[in-house]
């Protein structure tokens, strides 16, 4: 704060935050704590194009919506689609953190894939600046994540994280701060959802939606065979009949169906380590590889790693909330980071 033009820093009032710009939900990390979280969803009058709902209620509006109304999801496959939209989304988020009148401007650490381009990151941080924030960063969400996990990337020594978003899958090696190998597809989350409404379709000539995929995913998707297999009642709609219809699915069939997925996120992993430096390399067959984000939540993934890398492999203490802490704590940590692009009024 400026008082006769000294600068007079009162640190109860200085205002920080995370963000986690994710293509499936956005959230914000202050003062210790997830303060929001919500999907990453906006209502757009078509015509105008004028902002009707954010986060929450926009997701209500999703598949529902009169034609007047589009529900768009401004970040897909982990990038930036809609500029402006997605300006506003960040507005409304920082407005519902902090209120309407907010004297002090926050400073935000936003989150972006490993390879967005320059052009991109410009637009982010615009987007954050015409939103309120008074200094803007941006960090890449593998290395967010990996300090959101507990892991000390300043050490000098090699350290994988493997963050697997809805959209997309950053694999990085870290040391020192900064990202020393990495890679990014987009195969994540949301593709273990389309392969299980394709395998439904393919298999059982049923419709399913979105949702109904991603609850099956969740309840009885597995990375590797269980003990005992387990079964699920679905409905949707028979392809035949045109009728609502429910039948039974397995584990197993859910597992063969996202298999070739999960295998391309596997393959990624190898690749990156084979391109890790080979003392890095060295400290990672000692201390591990790190997953990430929600994709990582599917049952015995980690065991499906590890069995074809060779190495040790753990789950973050909550992978859903890794990358948003580590924004957070990135904030406090500028010193230690190498390469974050900035700017501020
Ligand atoms: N328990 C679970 N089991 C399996 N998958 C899960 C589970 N919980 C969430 N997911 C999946 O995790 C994905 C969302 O993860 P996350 O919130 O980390 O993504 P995001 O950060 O929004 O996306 P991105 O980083 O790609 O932009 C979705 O595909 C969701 O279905
Ligand atoms: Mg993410």
């Amino acid at each position: 704060m400026k008082f006769l033009g000294i600068n007079i820093k009162i640190p109860g009032l200085r205002k920080s935050i995370g963000i986690d710009l994710g293509t499936a939900n956005t959230l914000v990390y202050s003062k210790g704590r997830i303060v929001l979280n919500e999907p990453s969803v906006v209502a757009v009058e078509r015509e105008s194009r004028k902002v009707l709902a954010v986060g929450n209620e926009a997701k209500e509006m999703l598949g529902k919506t009169p034609d007047t109304i589009v529900a768009v999801k401004p970040l897909s496959e982990g990038v930036i689609a809609d500029y402006d939209i997605t300006e506003a989304m960040i507005k409304y988020f920082i407005k519902k953190v902090f209120g309407n009148f907010s004297i002090t401007m926050p400073e935000v650490m936003i989150c972006v894939p490993i390879d967005v381009t320059g052009v991109e990151k410009r637009a982010v941080l615009e987007a954050a600046l015409s939103a309120g924030a008074k200094k803007a960063y941006l960090i890449e969400e593998a290395r967010a994540a990996a300090l959101g996990s507990g892991i000390d990337i300043s050490a000098p020594e090699g350290n994988m994280i493997v963050d697997i978003g809805g959209g997309s899958t950053d694999v990085a090696v870290i040391s020192l701060g900064g990202t020393v190998v990495s890679k990014t597809i987009r195969t994540a989350g949301n593709n273990f959802d389309m392969d299980i409404i394709k395998y439904v379709k393919k298999a059982h000539n049923l419709l399913i939606g979105d949702r109904t995929a991603e609850e099956i995913k969740i309840k009885i998707g597995t990375a590797t065979p269980l003990e005992e297999e387990e079964i699920m009642v679905i409905k949707g709609r028979d392809l035949i009949t045109g009728l609502p219809k429910s039948i039974t699915v397995s584990s197993e069939e859910i597992r063969d169906s996202i298999m070739d997925s999960l295998m391309e996120i596997v393959t990624c992993v190898k690749d990156v380590l084979e391109k890790t430096p080979p003392e890095l390399a060295a400290d990672i067959v000692d201390k591990g590889i790190v997953m990430a984000g929600g994709g990582s939540l599917i049952r015995n993934f980690p065991d499906l790693l590890a069995k074809h890398t060779s190495l040790h492999v753990k789950l973050a203490e909550n992978p859903l909330e890794s990358v948003v802490r580590g924004a957070g704590m990135a904030l406090d940590q500028i010193s230690i980071l190498r390469k974050i692009d900035k700017a501020e009024r």
